[in-house]
């Protein structure tokens, strides 16, 4: 089956292709997927099975006023944001893993902004991206625009570089810090500019926050702080985040948006006959989640370790491997042929499945595809399983 839009396959699909037919050179070890493989917390059996008759019923599309607190409270605490700022009726919405959220908040934008964008509305999302931002825009109807997020600029899209009539038709931008795949990490000053610029120009601002507790050296910021810190309220901002990677449960597919209330309201109104809900045990899970830091904690404690060793087994050959936030190594394999050449090669050679940067990026306006000298490696694994990897990259690009 093909779309009738220029959907790529998912960078899965095509790392499935690459290396089909191919045997694994070595015992395989997938490090491709950015699915924590920590342990699921302690706690959740235990509440899960307290909640288990709550699976009978439909859960409401809101989510309990529990759920709403918790992630309220959570968003307040940890962004440095006054107790109370946040609507605990409508600025919280569950979502199905925040992956749905963003797609079908950017449907919800597009079909809220009607003509006032005109006939081809844009929506800008950073280049390398999460596929469903350009999925969503293309689902949407309107003009995925692509802006390259360069080692020169930090590994971060400079919208306010885009020329004013396209700000002017544009929807909504997709911004991700911690990013994904750089793991690069916006300041509160460049969020700040961000908010300046969405609020000039009308746009929503679809702030990916998903990695935000899996960081080094300082707590990145967000964009709730950073809009209350430009003045004014939560209009025109939506931070998306989830349960899967600070609590290593992808698998509970619970997410939340919070920001904007009106917004989030019309959204809720839309969602309450299309969106998939969230069911009241995974949320009964979410509230124990959000009030627990020590398995966050202890999760960053493991990460810290995998970077400690990707720096002593390659920090040679990549000098600045260790990103700020999230979970990958983003390499450039340039010199030893490119990110596919090295993904073939360290499966056939080694076992090791990667996923070509070039998998999560596309050619933007000048032709150039900005993934494609890279490689990424999720650092999900057991630190054993990490290191072994690692030292099988390590050979291969020998
Ligand atoms: C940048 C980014 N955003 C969003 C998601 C979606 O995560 P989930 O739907 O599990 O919340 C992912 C998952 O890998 C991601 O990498």
């Amino acid at each position: 089956m093909s779309f009738p839009v220029s959907l790529p396959l998912s960078p899965f699909q095509r790392l499935g292709r690459l290396i089909a037919g191919v045997e694994p050179g070595r015992p395989p070890i997938d490090v491709s997927v950015g699915e924590p493989r920590h342990p699921v917390p302690d706690f959740v059996g235990p509440v899960l099975s307290a909640a288990l008759a709550d699976f009978v019923r439909y859960p409401p599309i809101k989510g309990t006023p529990a759920f709403r607190a918790a992630v309220a409270g959570w968003a307040e605490r940890r962004f440095g944001l006054a107790a109370g700022t946040i609507d605990r009726d409508d600025g919280v919405l569950p979502l199905n893993g925040s992956r749905e959220g963003l797609f079908h908040a950017t449907l919800t934008a597009v079909r809220l902004a009607g003509s006032a964008k005109g006939a081809r509305p844009a929506i800008l999302l950073p280049n390398p991206f999460y596929a469903v931002y350009a999925a969503a825009a293309e689902a949407a109807g309107a003009e995925p625009v692509l802006v390259a997020a360069n080692l020169e600029d930090g590994f971060l899209p400079r919208f306010e570089t885009l020329p004013v009539d396209l700000l002017a038709r544009t929807v909504a931008a997709f911004h991700a810090s911690p990013a994904n795949p750089q793991g690069a990490v916006a300041d509160l000053e460049r969020l700040n500019g961000l908010v300046r610029l969405a609020r000039r120009h009308g746009f929503l601002l679809f702030s990916d926050e998903c990695y935000s507790e899996i960081w080094r050296g300082r707590a990145p910021d967000g964009v709730l702080a950073a809009a209350l810190s430009v003045g004014g309220d939560l209009t025109g901002v939506v931070a998306f985040n989830s349960l899967s990677k600070r609590s290593n449960l992808a698998g509970a597919r619970c997410g939340f948006a919070i920001g904007d209330p009106a917004f989030l309201r019309s959204w809720a109104a839309l969602r309450n006959v299309t969106a998939p809900q969230v069911p009241m045990p995974i949320q009964a899970v979410a509230v124990a989640a959000l009030a627990d830091e020590a398995h966050v904690i202890e999760n960053r404690r493991l990460y810290d370790l995998k970077y400690a060793a990707a720096a002593e087994i390659l920090g040679d050959r990549f000098p600045d491997l260790v990103p700020p936030g999230g979970f990958f190594l983003w390499l450039d394999v340039s010199r030893w042929g490119g990110g596919e050449d090295v993904t073939a090669r360290l499966w056939k050679e080694a076992g090791v499945k990667v996923v070509p940067g070039g998998y999560l990026s596309a050619s933007g306006a000048d032709g150039i595809n900005p993934g494609s000298g890279f490689i990424r490696i999720a650092m999900v694994e057991s630190v054993e399983t990490s290191c072994e990897a690692l030292s099988r990259l390590s050979e291969v690009l020998s």
